[in-house]
This record gives C-alpha cells, structure tokens and sequence, in this order.
C-alpha cells in the first residue's frame, strides 16, 4: 500500500523578511533571500541606491549609486523573481530610511523578519588597508555608522512606522574579527562589528520587552567572493586557511543562510545571541 505523507509547510509561509544588502550575485544577503523564500517567506530587497538626500554628491557618485542600483534590481529579478520587491534604501541616512517605512506602509506590508547583511569601510581600499592609528575620524565614524548604528536605525524607523509585525526577528551578520585580531588586516570594521554586537544585545532587551521581537548576530567565515570580501587584503588567504584548518572547513554562503532562516522561524526563542556559522573555524586558537 503506498501512503501520501503529509506536506509539511514551509516554516517561513506568510512571512515578509526584509532583505538588506544585495550588490550582486555573490552577495551573503542573496543566499539569504533564496532560502527565505525557498522556506516560504517573501522576501523585501532593499539595495543601495540614489536618493534625494545625494543631490550635493558628485555626477560621478550619483553614478555609482544608480549603477549599483540597476546591478542590485537584475540580480533580485533574475535569482528571485520579477514580483520580489526591489526598494532603494541607504541605511545611513534617515530620510532614506523613512523613505522605505513608507513605501511599506504604501504597499500595507509589515515585515516579520529583518536581514542586515550590510557593511562599509573606507580604510580598506585597492587591496590596502589603513592601520587604526592612522584612521581619520571621518573614516571611523562613516564605517561604524553603516556597519553598525545602521541596524539601530533601521529597527526604530520600522517600529515607528509601524511596520515591524509583534514577535518579529532580526538578524545582523558579523565576523569573528570583532573579536580577535585575526590574520588579515581587518582593524576599522573589527571595531564596527564589535560595536554591532553589542547593539545586537541591546537591542534584544529593548524590542524583545516593547514588542516581544528577537535579534541576533551571525557571525560568518571570511568569504572573498563578494565585494566587501574581496576587498579585504588577505581574506583569500585566510579562506584558505580555514578551509585546511577548521573542524568542518569554511562554512558556504548556504550553509549561513540555513541558519539565518532558522534564527527568522516564529517559533525561535533566541535572542541576544553572537552565533557562529564558521565550520568551526571559532575553536582555534
Ligand atoms: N565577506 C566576508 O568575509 C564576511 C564574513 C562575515 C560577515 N560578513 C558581513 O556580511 C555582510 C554582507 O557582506 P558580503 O560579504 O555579502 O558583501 P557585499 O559587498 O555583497 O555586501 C555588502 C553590502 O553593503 C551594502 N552597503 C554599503 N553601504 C551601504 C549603505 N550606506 N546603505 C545600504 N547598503 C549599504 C552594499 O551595497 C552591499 O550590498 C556584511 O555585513 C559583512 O561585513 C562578510
């Protein structure tokens, strides 16, 4: 007798998950979006892209920013689907962010799930990167506000909005160089990230109490396919040595997402925490 089991539904069905941090197809946040989706959810992309906010930026960043959108708009289209919905948000500005709580309440969507999957650090260009020493003040304080007062910024935008759905949950990712000095030249974002996770903590107390919402950071291995990893000089190196040396060799982009996708799932309790999805690489000394 052949029996018909019973179809599990997708742990993520009916969920939005807003999705920061697409550049392009190798980008952490993708692998992310597709697994959500694959799970049920339906993801929200936001990409970095031009704004009224830039009009004192040069012709030349204007550019880049609607280069960078139109890369960003394909990517979700091609790997996701044509209905994804593809909004410009720059998490460092809070025009550009209130921008995006509205266009949400626009369209009636709350968001059940939040990606932050983003980063930015000018002390790490063409294959060099500036000792802390030497880092302007400028520099430090651009890096830590996108790579880590941009997920205070953008939680509090989408709960005065109104647009962060009760026991919703936020997940930001990190690296294990928030911690330790490792062996590439990670130094300004190092201090970026650390200051992310404690935010992640803080945070966790604050919306877990106000809005019984969770939030909590991935901490992933070095990865130098995307833009932000290839970057940094050295990672490739350092992707290599993980791969000889960690228990379970460098963790993938999906295997990051898996885990990301289980920290979104509603019946979840964990919050405040730094987890790590490195195959290991955290054990060594
Ligand atoms: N690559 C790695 O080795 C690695 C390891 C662990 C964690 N991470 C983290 O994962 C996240 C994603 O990095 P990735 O490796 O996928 O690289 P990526 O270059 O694909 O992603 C970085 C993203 O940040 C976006 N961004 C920069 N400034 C922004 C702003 N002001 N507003 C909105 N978006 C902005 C970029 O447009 C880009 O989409 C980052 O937080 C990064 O630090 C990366």
């Amino acid at each position: 007798m052949t029996t018909t089991a019973t179809p599990i539904a997708p742990g993520l069905t009916g969920r939005n998950v807003l999705v920061t941090g697409i550049a392009d197809r190798a980008s952490l946040a993708l692998a992310i979006a597709k697994e959500v989706a694959r799970q049920g959810a339906t993801p929200i992309c936001t990409g970095l892209g031009p704004g009224d906010e830039d009009d004192a930026l040069s012709e030349r960043a204007r550019d880049h920013l609607r280069t960078s959108f139109e890369t960003f708009c394909k990517t979700v289209e091609t790997d996701l689907g044509p209905d994804v919905p593809r909004l410009a948000c720059n998490l460092a500005s809070d025009a550009s962010l209130a921008r995006l709580v509205e266009t949400l309440a626009e369209r009636g969507l709350e968001v059940h799930g939040v990606v932050h999957s983003v980063a930015f650090d000018r002390t790490i260009r063409a294959g060099e990167s500036v000792p802390l020493l030497e880092t302007p003040r400028e520099a430090f304080l651009e890096c830590m506000d996108v790579s880590a007062y941009s997920l205070v910024a953008l939680l509090r935008e989408l709960v005065r909005g109104g647009r962060l759905a009760a026991g919703a949950s936020a997940v930001a990712l990190s690296y294990i160089g928030a911690e330790r000095v490792v062996s590439h030249p990670y130094r300004n974002v190092a201090v970026a990230k650390a200051a992310l996770e404690r935010i992640g903590r803080e945070l966790a107390y604050e919306l877990g109490r106000s809005h019984g919402a969770r939030v909590n950071v991935v901490r992933f291995s070095p990865y130098g396919d995307s833009r932000a990893g290839g970057a940094i000089p050295g990672l490739r190196e350092a992707v290599a040595r993980a791969e000889a040396s960690a228990p379970l060799g460098n963790a993938s982009p999906e295997a990051l997402a898996l885990e990301v996708a289980h920290l979104l799932h509603p019946g979840n309790a964990a919050t405040g925490e730094v987890r790590n999805v490195d195959g290991g690489l955290h054990l060594l000394a």
